[in-house]
């Protein structure tokens, strides 16, 4: 699909070269730190602006959540957000959460198995007009970017690479993995992993949150309790166990990637008694580890428990192993169907 360009299904000093400027640059822009925490505070007075705009009338969440998870994407990308009502915008979160669910469905599972056979069929067919509508669209948006680029300012990921590309043409490199094809499939690889996996987790949330209210009245009175009335940022996280717990929790319980992304064997290993030959497609199955019996049975939980007694640094103790027999009592061993 992407033709071995991008980050995502990518390979080799291509994927290496890629992935390290894709975290650097993120790191650069503050994945993890302040500056990306500014973004996300901006998108969420948005988002729960637009929240309230519904007067606490029943509405479907997806979409606010895809937008406002979008856009820290682009602002972090692009440079800039987008208005929640602008067309392309729309279009472009539209056509992404589709082909997340297209990637997912048994006609592409089984087109991965047989690609021979069944390279015909219709969800593969939809998946490739997306890939070729969405790389219309960063097309646009990259010219824009490179009509106003400053070589001494970097308004986001996009202008990053536009100014080492210049950089390594300017210095003679042959083969740079700067080129305009990994630009475009690296910018599509982000939004695609980024956007989708984080509105869902949200939905998630929200969803657990209803269904388990007294969960959700417990989160309430730590925040206000620590918090009070002003905006929740990083540095609180510290200071709110219960909640922190509950994130992890609905993290684990939502298993939003099954299964992670194909890798192959750099060489031959043994793993758990298998003979695994150098070369071979692994698919690592994650739900296995979050879905784990041991993790799942409350008497025979080896490591958060005990180091959640033993650790009393940050936590207290006492506290923090009770919140955890609550948490898997009331969410996980709780076998009511959602
Ligand atoms: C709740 C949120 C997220 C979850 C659960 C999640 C989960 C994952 C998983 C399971 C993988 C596959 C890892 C592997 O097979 O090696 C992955 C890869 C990746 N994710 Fe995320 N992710 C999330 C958010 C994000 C965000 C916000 C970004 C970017 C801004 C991002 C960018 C990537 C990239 C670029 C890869 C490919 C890395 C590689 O090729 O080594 N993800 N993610």
């Amino acid at each position: 699909m992407n033709e071995g360009h991008g980050i995502l299904f990518a390979n080799g000093e291509s994927w290496k070269e890629l992935r390290r400027f894709a975290l650097s640059t993120l790191r650069d822009f503050g994945m993890g730190k302040r500056i990306a925490e500014q973004k996300i505070l901006e998108e969420c007075h948005h988002l729960t602006q637009m929240f309230e705009d519904h007067k606490g009338k029943p509405f479907d969440t997806a979409r606010p959540l895809n937008h406002a998870t979008s856009n820290i994407i682009s602002s972090i990308v692009y440079g800039s957000r987008f208005e929640y009502n602008d067309p392309r915008f729309k279009e472009m979160v539209r056509r992404a959460n589709q082909s997340i669910c297209i990637v997912g469905s048994a006609q592409i599972q089984l087109y991965n198995m047989f690609p021979r056979l069944v390279s015909w069929i219709k969800n593969r067919q939809l998946l490739l007009q997306n890939v070729e509508m969405s790389i219309r669209d960063v097309k646009a948006l990259v010219k824009n970017l490179k009509e106003t680029l400053n070589p001494s300012v970097c308004r986001g990921l996009v202008d990053c690479f536009l100014i080492r590309k210049k950089k390594e043409e300017d210095s003679g490199v042959k083969d740079t993995h700067y080129n305009e094809k990994n630009l475009i499939f690296t910018v599509t690889n982000l939004f695609a992993a980024g956007t989708d996996t984080t509105a869902t987790t949200l939905r998630w949330g929200l969803l657990l949150m209803a269904k388990y209210p007294h969960v959700q009245d417990q989160v309430q009175e730590e925040l206000s309790r620590v918090i009070g009335s002003r905006q929740a940022g990083v540095d609180d996280r510290k200071n709110l166990p219960y909640t922190d717990a509950v994130i992890h929790e609905i993290q684990r319980l939502a298993s939003i990637l099954p299964m992670a992304i194909p890798h192959k064997t750099s060489r031959d290993v043994t793993f758990q008694g298998y003979f695994i030959k150098e070369g071979t497609t692994v698919l690592p199955l994650l739900t296995s580890v979050l879905y784990d019996e041991i993790m799942l049975n409350p008497g025979s939980i080896p490591t958060i428990r005990d180091q959640a007694s033993e650790d009393t640094s940050n936590f207290e103790a006492p506290y923090v192993a009770n919140l955890m027999d609550l948490i898997f009592d009331q969410v996980f061993v709780d076998p009511a169907p959602l």
